[in-house]
């Protein structure tokens, strides 16, 4: 698929269908998130790949929407904050290092035909306790992977001049 088709074709899937995620689909979607670019390439990414019921289960109480259950993968993105690249003001760029490597994932699932939906909104104290993640990580990303259970609307984005600006900011 050409990669502006698979921009335009990735939308938020909230319906999922119990058909397997095939292994070797999954695992081209988490190599693309692999070779993701990262700050000095530090690659602070890491992922968590959950089929299990009784494990999902244990994720109801960080996100409780009966949808995102639906979906037979949940992935959950996390970084390692001692490996990622911090500037000389002390700010870290693991969020950023890791949102592109999931973005990477997200529309490599979409090339593939499989539906993710990207979600924040989630209790990551309770994801951690649920999947034996240690504190010195966080969770920031979750996302079910499987079949589209329908075909989601597209919804709408502003327009080009409203968000790009030409040469220097100005007032609008
Ligand atoms: C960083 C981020 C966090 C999001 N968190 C949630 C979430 O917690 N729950 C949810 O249902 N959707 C979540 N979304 C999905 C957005 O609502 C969705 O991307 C947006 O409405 C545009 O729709 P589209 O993805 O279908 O193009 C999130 C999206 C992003 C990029």
């Amino acid at each position: 698929m050409d990669f502006y088709d698979v921009v335009k074709t990735r939308l938020s899937v909230r319906q999922y269908t119990q058909e397997p995620v095939e292994e070797d689909k999954l695992t081209r979607v988490l190599d693309a998130a692999r070779i993701a670019p990262s700050a000095g390439n530090r690659q602070p990414w890491r992922y968590i790949v959950v089929r299990d019921e009784e494990t999902k289960n244990r994720l109801r109480p960080a996100y409780d929407k009966e949808w995102f259950y639906t979906a037979p993968v949940i992935i959950v993105a996390f970084g390692d904050p001692a490996t990622a690249w911090v500037r000389k003001d002390g700010r870290s760029y693991i969020d950023v290092d890791v949102t592109i490597s999931f973005d990477h994932l997200v529309l490599a699932a979409a090339a593939e035909g499989l539906g993710t939906c990207w979600i924040a909104n989630f209790d990551p104290a309770v994801v951690s306790e649920a999947l034996g993640i240690p504190p010195e990580f966080e969770p920031l990303l979750l996302t079910p992977l499987g079949y589209p259970g329908a075909t989601p609307q597209p919804r709408e984005r502003k327009a080009l001049d409203e968000i790009v600006y030409r040469e220097r900011w100005s007032a609008r």
